[in-house]
């Protein structure tokens, strides 16, 4: 356990992406700090499985199938948690779509698909919440999903590069924007992290597993549960003047590839 019992009580959080990877993992942490959840997914039975897994512990969770690139579907989700709880205090648009294709082979309809879910989706999940962070007695907080190769360039994932750098710079717009009605905006930046589907299948699969790891300063790759933990400070009081933040959590990566140590060999 690294937060209190009590660091999110009376705080009702969405987690669009909730049934598994790091979506899950945050549900499990805000769980386990008190907030109750509403968890979207396109996919019922493993939302249904999540759902149980929060019951389990203890926790407060409801389902609602949805898909993200569908706005009726992500406003459908805020009224569902409104209608539940009585009030939206969280929304954290994580659901996300990636796959490795160079941009020269990429489809129209795959560069489409990425930034319908990654870029467009957080958009709604943002417009569909934002009269009920409004009224949050917590000051609402809104989280979205970022990564360091938004900036930087992504070969072999253009499109959620391209999203995800849209992602960030909606932030900082909604951060200016929505200030005003105490609703704090950041997105987390997470590296590798070794159990989700990303990195299976984005390193694993791709046969590039050691290449990465030697790329992280801290020797490992994240666990859900480090993402989770930022989101809980994010979204407790402690995280009440954070706004307009990117925060990485990448075991240094990010610094370990942008600072190659070169050795020069003696004359
Ligand atoms: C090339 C591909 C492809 C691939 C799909 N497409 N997969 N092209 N290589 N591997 C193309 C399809 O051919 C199609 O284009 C278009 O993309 C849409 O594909 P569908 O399968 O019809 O889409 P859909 O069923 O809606 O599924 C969406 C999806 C899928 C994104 C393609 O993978 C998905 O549901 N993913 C959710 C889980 C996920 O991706 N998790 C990883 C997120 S991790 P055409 O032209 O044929 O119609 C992440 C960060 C990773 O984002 C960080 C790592 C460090």
């Amino acid at each position: 356990m690294t937060f209190t019992e009590d660091a999110l009580k009376g705080r009702v959080a969405v987690i669009t992406g909730g049934g598994g990877g790091i979506g899950f993992g945050i549900a499990k942490a805000f769980a386990a700090a008190g907030a109750r959840l509403v968890l979207a997914s396109r996919n019922e039975e493993r939302l249904q499985g999540a759902i149980k897994e929060i019951e389990g512990m203890g926790g407060e969770a409801i389902a609602v199938q949805a898909d993200v690139r569908n706005y009726d579907d992500v406003a459908r989700v805020v009224k569902t948690a409104v209608g539940t709880y009585g009030t939206l205090d969280v929304m954290i648009a994580n659901a996300a779509g990636n796959f490795v294709v160079p941009a020269a082979e990429m489809s129209p309809n795959a560069w489409k698909t990425v930034i319908d879910i990654d870029l467009n989706g957080t958009f709604y999940c943002a417009r569909a919440a934002h009269p009920a962070l409004k009224d949050s007695k917590f000051g609402g907080r809104f989280i979205a999903i970022s990564t360091t190769r938004a900036l930087e360039g992504w070969p072999g994932c253009a499109h959620a590069g391209a999203a995800k750098a849209g992602i960030m710079s909606l932030i900082r717009t909604l951060t200016g924007e929505w200030g005003k009605d105490g609703i704090r905006c950041n997105t987390i930046a997470p590296g590798a992290i070794g159990d989700t589907e990303g990195v299976k299948r984005i390193y694993e699969d791709a046969g590039r597993r050691e290449h990465e790891l030697s790329s992280i300063p801290l020797g490992e790759f994240g666990k859900t549960a480090d993402i989770a933990n930022a989101a809980v400070f994010l979204c407790s009081d402690a995280g009440a003047y954070v706004a307009g933040a990117d925060i990485v959590v990448d075991g240094g990566r990010n610094r370990g590839r942008a600072s190659p140590i070169v050795t020069v060999p003696n004359k």
